[in-house]
Protein backbone atom coordinates (compact mmCIF):
# COMPACT_ATOMS: atom_id res chain seq x y z
CA UNK A 1 0.00 0.00 0.00
CA UNK A 2 1.14 3.54 -0.80
CA UNK A 3 2.21 5.33 2.15
CA UNK A 4 0.39 8.61 3.29
CA UNK A 5 1.84 11.71 3.30
CA UNK A 6 3.68 13.01 5.98
CA UNK A 7 1.31 16.06 6.34
CA UNK A 8 -1.27 13.69 7.09
CA UNK A 9 0.18 11.42 9.16
CA UNK A 10 1.83 14.21 11.31
CA UNK A 11 -1.69 16.23 11.59
CA UNK A 12 -2.28 15.88 15.33
CA UNK A 13 -5.38 14.20 16.97
CA UNK A 14 -7.26 16.41 18.60
CA UNK A 15 -6.54 16.37 22.58
CA UNK A 16 -9.72 17.04 23.42
CA UNK A 17 -10.95 13.76 21.78
CA UNK A 18 -8.61 11.32 22.62
CA UNK A 19 -9.48 10.05 25.48
CA UNK A 20 -12.89 9.37 24.44
CA UNK A 21 -12.63 5.83 24.03
CA UNK A 22 -11.81 6.10 27.65
CA UNK A 23 -15.25 7.60 28.20
CA UNK A 24 -16.93 5.18 26.00
CA UNK A 25 -15.50 2.26 27.59
CA UNK A 26 -17.07 3.92 31.14
CA UNK A 27 -20.49 4.10 29.96
CA UNK A 28 -20.18 0.49 28.64
CA UNK A 29 -19.85 -0.37 32.34
CA UNK A 30 -22.80 1.22 33.23
CA UNK A 31 -21.27 4.85 34.17
CA UNK A 32 -22.72 8.48 33.62
CA UNK A 33 -19.79 10.77 32.40
CA UNK A 34 -20.57 14.76 32.94
CA UNK A 35 -18.13 15.74 29.86
CA UNK A 36 -16.29 18.98 30.40
CA UNK A 37 -14.36 17.95 28.09
CA UNK A 38 -15.55 19.33 24.82
CA UNK A 39 -17.58 22.57 23.38
CA UNK A 40 -20.50 21.03 22.37
CA UNK A 41 -23.83 22.91 24.05
CA UNK A 42 -26.52 21.27 25.30
CA UNK A 43 -29.22 24.41 25.10
CA UNK A 44 -31.97 23.33 22.04
CA UNK A 45 -31.36 24.53 18.78
CA UNK A 46 -33.64 28.11 18.69
CA UNK A 47 -36.71 27.13 17.05
CA UNK A 48 -36.38 30.06 14.21
CA UNK A 49 -33.42 28.62 12.80
CA UNK A 50 -34.98 24.93 12.93
CA UNK A 51 -38.12 26.19 11.34
CA UNK A 52 -36.46 27.96 8.63
CA UNK A 53 -34.77 24.57 7.69
CA UNK A 54 -37.71 22.39 7.76
CA UNK A 55 -39.55 25.06 5.84
CA UNK A 56 -36.81 25.71 3.05
CA UNK A 57 -37.72 26.92 0.00
CA UNK A 58 -36.33 23.97 -2.15
CA UNK A 59 -37.28 20.69 -4.11
CA UNK A 60 -33.79 20.33 -5.15
CA UNK A 61 -31.36 20.15 -1.83
CA UNK A 62 -28.42 22.52 -4.83
CA UNK A 63 -25.27 23.44 -3.89
CA UNK A 64 -25.55 27.49 -3.14
CA UNK A 65 -23.44 30.19 -4.63
CA UNK A 66 -19.70 29.32 -3.05
CA UNK A 67 -19.65 32.67 -1.00
CA UNK A 68 -23.67 31.54 0.18
CA UNK A 69 -26.67 32.84 -0.37
CA UNK A 70 -27.12 36.09 -1.37
CA UNK A 71 -29.73 35.97 2.04
CA UNK A 72 -27.77 34.60 4.33
CA UNK A 73 -25.03 36.89 3.50
CA UNK A 74 -27.36 39.96 4.57
CA UNK A 75 -28.72 37.91 7.08
CA UNK A 76 -24.56 38.04 8.12
CA UNK A 77 -24.47 41.55 7.38
CA UNK A 78 -27.47 42.62 9.37
CA UNK A 79 -25.90 40.37 12.20
CA UNK A 80 -22.66 42.74 12.29
CA UNK A 81 -24.60 45.93 12.31
CA UNK A 82 -26.15 45.41 15.11
CA UNK A 83 -22.76 44.78 16.83
CA UNK A 84 -21.66 47.87 15.07
CA UNK A 85 -20.26 46.65 12.49
CA UNK A 86 -20.74 48.40 9.06
CA UNK A 87 -19.75 45.54 6.73
CA UNK A 88 -21.26 44.62 3.13
CA UNK A 89 -22.51 41.77 1.98
CA UNK A 90 -19.26 41.17 -0.46
CA UNK A 91 -17.22 41.20 2.76
CA UNK A 92 -18.73 38.27 4.33
CA UNK A 93 -18.19 34.53 2.81
CA UNK A 94 -20.14 31.46 4.09
CA UNK A 95 -18.17 29.24 5.46
CA UNK A 96 -18.66 25.39 6.80
CA UNK A 97 -18.61 27.06 10.23
CA UNK A 98 -15.67 28.76 11.99
CA UNK A 99 -13.24 25.86 11.28
CA UNK A 100 -13.68 26.29 7.58
CA UNK A 101 -12.54 30.13 7.85
CA UNK A 102 -9.51 29.42 10.11
CA UNK A 103 -8.41 26.91 6.89
CA UNK A 104 -9.08 29.91 4.39
CA UNK A 105 -7.67 32.34 6.52
CA UNK A 106 -4.23 30.65 6.56
CA UNK A 107 -4.25 29.08 3.25
CA UNK A 108 -4.79 32.60 2.10
CA UNK A 109 -2.60 34.52 3.95
CA UNK A 110 0.61 31.98 4.27
CA UNK A 111 2.75 30.00 1.94
CA UNK A 112 4.43 26.86 3.63
CA UNK A 113 6.93 27.42 5.43
CA UNK A 114 5.36 30.38 6.89
CA UNK A 115 4.96 31.15 10.60
CA UNK A 116 1.63 32.33 12.32
CA UNK A 117 2.23 33.78 16.35
CA UNK A 118 -0.92 32.21 18.06
CA UNK A 119 -0.76 33.20 22.03
CA UNK A 120 -0.80 30.04 23.92
CA UNK A 121 -2.99 28.07 25.39
CA UNK A 122 -4.86 28.15 22.25
CA UNK A 123 -7.82 26.14 20.39
CA UNK A 124 -5.85 22.30 19.60
CA UNK A 125 -7.53 22.40 16.12
CA UNK A 126 -5.09 24.85 15.14
CA UNK A 127 -2.35 22.70 15.02
CA UNK A 128 -4.11 20.34 12.46
CA UNK A 129 -5.12 23.70 10.47
CA UNK A 130 -1.44 25.13 10.40
CA UNK A 131 -0.49 20.92 10.20
CA UNK A 132 -2.49 20.97 6.74
CA UNK A 133 -1.47 24.36 5.55
CA UNK A 134 1.61 23.68 6.20
CA UNK A 135 2.51 26.64 8.58
CA UNK A 136 4.27 26.54 11.78
CA UNK A 137 2.38 27.99 14.79
CA UNK A 138 5.14 30.27 17.26
CA UNK A 139 3.29 30.55 20.43
CA UNK A 140 3.11 33.57 22.40
CA UNK A 141 3.15 32.25 26.03
CA UNK A 142 0.37 33.48 28.10
CA UNK A 143 -0.06 33.11 31.79
CA UNK A 144 -3.30 31.96 34.33
CA UNK A 145 -2.05 34.07 36.58
CA UNK A 146 -2.37 37.26 34.21
CA UNK A 147 -5.21 36.09 33.27
CA UNK A 148 -4.53 34.35 30.27
CA UNK A 149 -3.70 38.40 28.87
CA UNK A 150 -1.01 39.29 26.04
CA UNK A 151 2.49 40.27 27.14
CA UNK A 152 3.89 43.35 26.55
CA UNK A 153 4.84 44.55 22.86
CA UNK A 154 8.44 43.99 22.61
CA UNK A 155 8.32 40.28 23.72
CA UNK A 156 6.08 39.68 21.16
CA UNK A 157 8.34 41.63 18.65
CA UNK A 158 11.26 38.82 20.05
CA UNK A 159 9.28 36.02 18.05
CA UNK A 160 8.65 37.60 14.89
CA UNK A 161 10.97 36.43 11.99
CA UNK A 162 11.52 37.00 8.06
CA UNK A 163 8.68 33.93 7.88
CA UNK A 164 6.08 35.98 10.35
CA UNK A 165 2.69 36.08 8.53
CA UNK A 166 0.23 36.59 10.88
CA UNK A 167 -1.30 36.48 14.06
CA UNK A 168 -3.88 34.16 15.19
CA UNK A 169 -5.69 34.16 18.25
CA UNK A 170 -9.74 33.33 19.15
CA UNK A 171 -11.09 36.26 21.17
CA UNK A 172 -12.65 35.62 23.79
CA UNK A 173 -10.69 32.78 24.27
CA UNK A 174 -10.83 29.24 23.74
CA UNK A 175 -9.69 28.15 26.20
CA UNK A 176 -8.64 30.96 28.30
CA UNK A 177 -12.11 33.17 28.87
CA UNK A 178 -9.76 36.03 28.07
CA UNK A 179 -11.19 38.75 26.39
CA UNK A 180 -8.64 41.38 24.60
CA UNK A 181 -8.97 45.16 26.01
CA UNK A 182 -9.15 47.51 23.46
CA UNK A 183 -5.23 48.36 24.34
CA UNK A 184 -4.09 44.84 23.18
CA UNK A 185 -6.27 45.29 19.93
CA UNK A 186 -4.73 48.32 19.40
CA UNK A 187 -0.71 46.63 20.09
CA UNK A 188 -2.09 43.77 18.03
CA UNK A 189 -2.63 46.66 15.12
CA UNK A 190 0.18 47.95 16.03
CA UNK A 191 2.50 44.90 15.53
CA UNK A 192 0.84 44.10 12.23
CA UNK A 193 1.48 47.11 11.09
CA UNK A 194 4.94 47.63 12.06
CA UNK A 195 5.67 44.35 10.88
CA UNK A 196 3.32 43.82 8.02
CA UNK A 197 1.52 41.00 9.38
CA UNK A 198 -2.07 39.57 9.07
CA UNK A 199 -4.12 39.48 11.65
CA UNK A 200 -6.56 36.93 11.82
CA UNK A 201 -9.15 37.11 14.75
CA UNK A 202 -11.13 33.99 15.78
CA UNK A 203 -14.29 35.61 17.01
CA UNK A 204 -16.68 32.34 17.13
CA UNK A 205 -17.67 33.21 20.98
CA UNK A 206 -18.18 37.13 20.24
CA UNK A 207 -21.54 37.01 22.21
CA UNK A 208 -20.07 35.28 25.40
CA UNK A 209 -19.08 38.05 27.26
CA UNK A 210 -19.09 38.52 31.37
CA UNK A 211 -16.92 41.09 32.13
CA UNK A 212 -14.77 43.65 30.07
CA UNK A 213 -16.25 44.81 26.44
CA UNK A 214 -15.95 42.66 23.23
CA UNK A 215 -14.27 44.67 20.64
CA UNK A 216 -13.95 42.95 16.92
CA UNK A 217 -10.66 43.05 14.88
CA UNK A 218 -12.72 44.87 12.31
CA UNK A 219 -13.75 48.02 14.00
CA UNK A 220 -9.46 49.38 13.47
CA UNK A 221 -9.82 50.72 10.40
CA UNK A 222 -6.21 51.39 10.09
CA UNK A 223 -5.36 47.33 9.54
CA UNK A 224 -8.59 46.82 7.22
CA UNK A 225 -6.26 45.78 3.91
CA UNK A 226 -4.89 43.09 6.69
CA UNK A 227 -7.79 42.16 9.30
CA UNK A 228 -9.57 39.00 8.67
CA UNK A 229 -12.41 38.46 11.41
CA UNK A 230 -13.60 34.36 11.44
CA UNK A 231 -17.08 33.26 12.83
CA UNK A 232 -19.34 31.36 13.42
CA UNK A 233 -22.93 30.13 14.41
CA UNK A 234 -21.97 26.79 15.97
CA UNK A 235 -21.99 28.33 19.65
CA UNK A 236 -24.42 30.93 19.64
CA UNK A 237 -27.38 29.06 18.27
CA UNK A 238 -26.20 25.91 19.84
CA UNK A 239 -25.96 24.12 16.10
CA UNK A 240 -22.80 22.91 16.11
CA UNK A 241 -24.11 20.39 13.21
CA UNK A 242 -25.00 22.94 10.89
CA UNK A 243 -21.93 23.78 9.62
CA UNK A 244 -22.38 27.78 8.83
CA UNK A 245 -19.73 29.87 10.07
CA UNK A 246 -18.34 33.77 8.18
CA UNK A 247 -15.13 34.71 6.73
CA UNK A 248 -15.42 38.21 6.84
CA UNK A 249 -12.28 40.80 5.73
CA UNK A 250 -12.54 44.33 4.41
CA UNK A 251 -9.49 43.69 2.05
CA UNK A 252 -10.20 43.12 -1.87
CA UNK A 253 -7.35 41.44 -1.88
CA UNK A 254 -8.15 38.58 0.90
CA UNK A 255 -11.29 38.65 -0.17
CA UNK A 256 -9.65 37.43 -3.77
CA UNK A 257 -7.95 34.86 -2.02
CA UNK A 258 -11.02 33.60 -0.05
CA UNK A 259 -13.26 33.24 -2.47
CA UNK A 260 -10.74 30.99 -4.71
CA UNK A 261 -10.89 28.92 -1.41
CA UNK A 262 -14.55 28.81 -1.30
CA UNK A 263 -14.94 27.57 -4.76
CA UNK A 264 -12.74 25.24 -4.58
CA UNK A 265 -15.17 23.64 -1.96
CA UNK A 266 -18.23 24.51 -4.34
CA UNK A 267 -20.93 25.17 -1.56
CA UNK A 268 -21.47 25.83 2.23
CA UNK A 269 -24.37 23.64 3.40
CA UNK A 270 -27.73 24.89 1.18
CA UNK A 271 -30.39 23.89 4.22
CA UNK A 272 -28.99 25.10 6.98
CA UNK A 273 -27.93 28.76 5.17
CA UNK A 274 -32.11 28.97 5.18
CA UNK A 275 -32.30 28.46 9.04
CA UNK A 276 -29.51 31.51 9.56
CA UNK A 277 -31.92 33.41 7.39
CA UNK A 278 -35.23 32.42 9.03
CA UNK A 279 -33.43 33.21 12.86
CA UNK A 280 -32.02 36.24 11.30
CA UNK A 281 -35.84 37.36 10.15
CA UNK A 282 -37.55 36.54 13.52
CA UNK A 283 -38.21 39.74 15.22
CA UNK A 284 -36.95 37.90 18.17
CA UNK A 285 -33.80 36.74 17.72
CA UNK A 286 -31.65 39.43 19.70
CA UNK A 287 -33.37 38.45 22.51
CA UNK A 288 -33.23 34.67 21.99
CA UNK A 289 -28.91 35.24 21.84
CA UNK A 290 -29.02 37.32 24.58
CA UNK A 291 -31.14 34.61 26.77
CA UNK A 292 -28.40 31.95 25.79
CA UNK A 293 -25.68 34.13 27.01
CA UNK A 294 -27.45 34.64 30.56
CA UNK A 295 -28.05 31.28 30.58
CA UNK A 296 -23.81 30.58 29.99
CA UNK A 297 -23.67 33.87 32.36
CA UNK A 298 -25.33 31.71 35.15
CA UNK A 299 -23.29 28.87 35.02
CA UNK A 300 -20.04 30.21 34.84
CA UNK A 301 -20.84 31.69 38.37
CA UNK A 302 -21.97 28.51 39.74
CA UNK A 303 -19.17 26.51 38.51
CA UNK A 304 -16.76 29.46 39.41
CA UNK A 305 -18.44 29.44 43.27
CA UNK A 306 -18.61 24.98 43.24
CA UNK A 307 -14.59 25.22 42.07
CA UNK A 308 -13.23 27.48 44.71
CA UNK A 309 -14.65 24.66 46.67
CA UNK A 310 -11.97 21.98 45.72
CA UNK A 311 -8.89 22.29 47.76
CA UNK A 312 -5.63 22.93 45.60
CA UNK A 313 -7.56 24.05 42.38
CA UNK A 314 -6.66 27.46 41.01
CA UNK A 315 -8.18 29.24 38.35
CA UNK A 316 -9.24 32.78 36.89
CA UNK A 317 -12.79 33.96 36.29
CA UNK A 318 -13.30 33.91 32.71
CA UNK A 319 -14.47 36.95 31.10
CA UNK A 320 -15.55 35.31 27.66
CA UNK A 321 -16.96 31.91 25.85
CA UNK A 322 -17.57 29.20 28.34
CA UNK A 323 -14.48 27.43 29.46
CA UNK A 324 -12.33 27.64 32.05
CA UNK A 325 -8.42 26.37 32.48
CA UNK A 326 -7.63 24.60 36.26
CA UNK A 327 -4.84 24.51 37.70
CA UNK A 328 -5.12 21.01 39.77
CA UNK A 329 -3.03 19.96 42.75
CA UNK A 330 -1.19 16.59 40.51
CA UNK A 331 1.68 16.39 38.32
CA UNK A 332 0.30 14.98 35.40
CA UNK A 333 -3.69 16.45 34.82
CA UNK A 334 -3.88 13.48 31.63
CA UNK A 335 -3.32 10.36 34.09
CA UNK A 336 -6.10 12.58 36.93
CA UNK A 337 -8.33 12.50 33.57
CA UNK A 338 -7.48 8.72 33.13
CA UNK A 339 -7.97 8.17 36.48
CA UNK A 340 -11.61 9.55 36.72
CA UNK A 341 -12.57 7.20 33.36
CA UNK A 342 -11.23 4.38 34.47
CA UNK A 343 -10.46 3.71 38.18
CA UNK A 344 -12.77 6.34 39.54
CA UNK A 345 -15.56 4.43 41.88
CA UNK A 346 -18.93 4.85 41.86
CA UNK A 347 -21.66 5.50 39.13
CA UNK A 348 -20.75 8.07 38.08
CA UNK A 349 -17.60 10.47 36.83
CA UNK A 350 -16.65 13.63 34.77
CA UNK A 351 -14.35 14.06 31.73
CA UNK A 352 -11.92 17.07 31.40
CA UNK A 353 -9.73 18.23 28.79
CA UNK A 354 -5.87 18.08 29.63
CA UNK A 355 -4.06 21.12 29.02
CA UNK A 356 -1.01 20.16 27.73
CA UNK A 357 -3.00 19.80 24.40
CA UNK A 358 -3.50 23.46 24.64
CA UNK A 359 0.04 24.77 24.05
CA UNK A 360 2.82 24.37 21.86
CA UNK A 361 5.64 25.00 24.22
CA UNK A 362 6.68 21.65 25.74
CA UNK A 363 5.77 21.08 29.26
CA UNK A 364 3.20 23.54 29.73
CA UNK A 365 -0.04 22.89 30.78
CA UNK A 366 0.78 19.72 32.25
CA UNK A 367 -1.02 20.44 35.65
CA UNK A 368 -3.84 21.89 33.43
CA UNK A 369 -7.31 20.91 32.52
CA UNK A 370 -9.69 22.75 30.63
CA UNK A 371 -13.68 22.42 32.03
CA UNK A 372 -16.35 23.84 29.48
CA UNK A 373 -19.50 24.86 30.67
CA UNK A 374 -22.02 23.41 28.89
CA UNK A 375 -23.76 21.56 30.99
CA UNK A 376 -27.07 22.98 33.30
CA UNK A 377 -26.31 24.30 36.31
CA UNK A 378 -27.56 21.35 38.80
CA UNK A 379 -25.22 19.04 35.92
CA UNK A 380 -21.47 21.47 37.12
CA UNK A 381 -22.76 21.24 40.72
CA UNK A 382 -22.43 17.63 40.77
CA UNK A 383 -19.62 17.44 38.20
CA UNK A 384 -17.36 19.86 40.50
CA UNK A 385 -18.71 17.54 43.73
CA UNK A 386 -17.23 14.24 41.53
CA UNK A 387 -14.02 16.48 40.68
CA UNK A 388 -13.18 17.69 44.12
CA UNK A 389 -13.97 13.48 45.16
CA UNK A 390 -11.30 12.46 42.58
CA UNK A 391 -8.83 14.48 43.57
CA UNK A 392 -8.87 13.74 46.81
CA UNK A 393 -8.67 9.68 46.13
CA UNK A 394 -6.10 10.35 43.53
CA UNK A 395 -4.02 12.30 45.77
CA UNK A 396 -4.20 9.52 48.28
CA UNK A 397 -3.32 6.93 45.39
CA UNK A 398 -0.29 8.52 44.51
CA UNK A 399 1.00 9.27 47.86
CA UNK A 400 0.93 5.31 48.14
CA UNK A 401 2.73 4.85 45.32
CA UNK A 402 5.29 7.32 46.63
CA UNK A 403 5.37 5.35 49.82
C1 LIG B 1 -11.88 29.06 19.06
C2 LIG B 1 -12.65 28.20 18.13
N1 LIG B 1 -12.59 28.44 16.82
C3 LIG B 1 -13.26 27.69 15.94
C4 LIG B 1 -14.04 26.64 16.35
C5 LIG B 1 -14.71 25.83 15.29
O1 LIG B 1 -16.07 25.86 15.37
P1 LIG B 1 -17.03 25.59 14.14
O2 LIG B 1 -16.25 25.06 13.03
O3 LIG B 1 -18.06 24.63 14.66
O4 LIG B 1 -17.62 26.91 13.84
C6 LIG B 1 -14.14 26.34 17.70
C7 LIG B 1 -14.92 25.18 18.17
O5 LIG B 1 -14.88 24.77 19.31
C8 LIG B 1 -13.43 27.14 18.62
O6 LIG B 1 -13.48 26.91 19.93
Amino acid sequence: MPKISARAAQAPASPIRRLVPLADEAKRRGKKVYHLNIGQPDIPTPEPFLRGIREAPVQVIAYSPFQGLREAREAMRDYYAEWGLELKTEEIIITQGGSEGVLFALNVTCDPGDQILVPEPFYPNYNGFARLAEVEIVPITTYREEGFHLPPKQEIERLITPRTRAILFSNPGNPTGAVYTEAELEMLAELALEHDLFLIADEVYREFVYEGRYISILSFPEIEDRAIMVDSISKRLSACGARIGAFVSRSPEILTGANRCAMARLSPPTMEQYGLIAFMADPRHREILEEMVDEYRRRREVLCEELRKIPGVVFREPEGAFYVILGLPVDDAEEFVKFMLTDFPGQETVMLAPGEGFYKTPGLGRDEARIAYVLNCDDLVRACELLKEGLELYQKAQEKVRG
